[in-house]
């Protein structure tokens, strides 16, 4: 295949994206936040979010005797999806200890894990007025360890979050939802720009291109 048409099928592909938050609080306001990103995702962007409250926290025994179900269906759906989202609160200048257990098990086994390699977007919003820079950078750090392909900054940071929800948990904040927007189909550029990366590398390594 010409490296243009491996360009032009990786464009053409509808982006799946699986999303998660570091919170299983009702009214939280991470989960609110993805479900904004839901909505404003662009045209080629699908985004399902799925729950992390059922892993179980990351033991080596356990890895050994196979992984947990919920360990199981984590690990598909990333593996599955062409981008991952995370939604991240701030506790104590981190991030919580929910989202500490995902990115353990979506790191293992180290070389083929589901994190690794993977487009990740992270965004975060907290009622204070840092709206989670400190748990984004430190999110960003593990995702690093695990050679996930973290979308570079600019953030999207929602500080004062009571303000940019409304009772109901929508996003009503117009500047914040202009900066998502922007976020998500930065998102959706930066995952082609990988896939046509990955399908040139493969084609260049075929027998085929003559390029070994
Ligand atoms: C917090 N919160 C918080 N906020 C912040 O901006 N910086 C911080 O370091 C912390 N630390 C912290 C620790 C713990 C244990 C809790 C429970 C809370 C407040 C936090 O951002 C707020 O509760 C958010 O609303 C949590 O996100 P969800 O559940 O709304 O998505």
């Amino acid at each position: 295949m010409l490296e243009a048409d491996v360009a032009e099928q990786a464009l053409n592909d509808v982006l799946r994206v699986v999303a998660f938050a570091g919170s299983q609080r009702r009214g939280s306001f991470n989960r609110a936040l993805l479900e904004a990103a839901r909505q404003l995702a662009p045209g080629r962007m699908t985004i399902s979010s799925i729950e992390i409250g059922d892993l179980p926290f990351y033991n080596a025994d356990v890895e050994a005797e196979g992984d947990p179900v919920a360990v199981v269906e984590f690990k598909a759906a990333i593996r599955a999806a062409d981008g991952v989202i995370i939604a991240t609160p701030e506790y104590n200048d981190g991030i919580p200890g929910v989202l500490t257990t995902a990115i353990d098990w979506g790191s293992r086994p180290p070389g083929i894990a589901p994190l690794t390699g993977k487009s990740v977007a992270l965004m975060g919003a907290s009622p204070s007025q840092i709206g989670t820079a400190r748990a984004q950078l430190h999110l960003r750090q593990l995702l690093g360890h695990v050679h996930a392909r973290t979308l570079p900054p600019p953030e999207l940071l929602v500080a004062a979050a009571h303000e940019r929800f409304d009772a109901e948990l929508r996003l009503t904040h117009e500047g914040t939802r202009r900066v998502l927007s922007a976020l998500l189909e930065r998102f959706a550029r930066w995952i082609e720009r990988e896939r046509i990366a990955d399908a040139a590398e493969r084609a260049l390594a075929s027998p085929a291109s003559g390029r070994r």
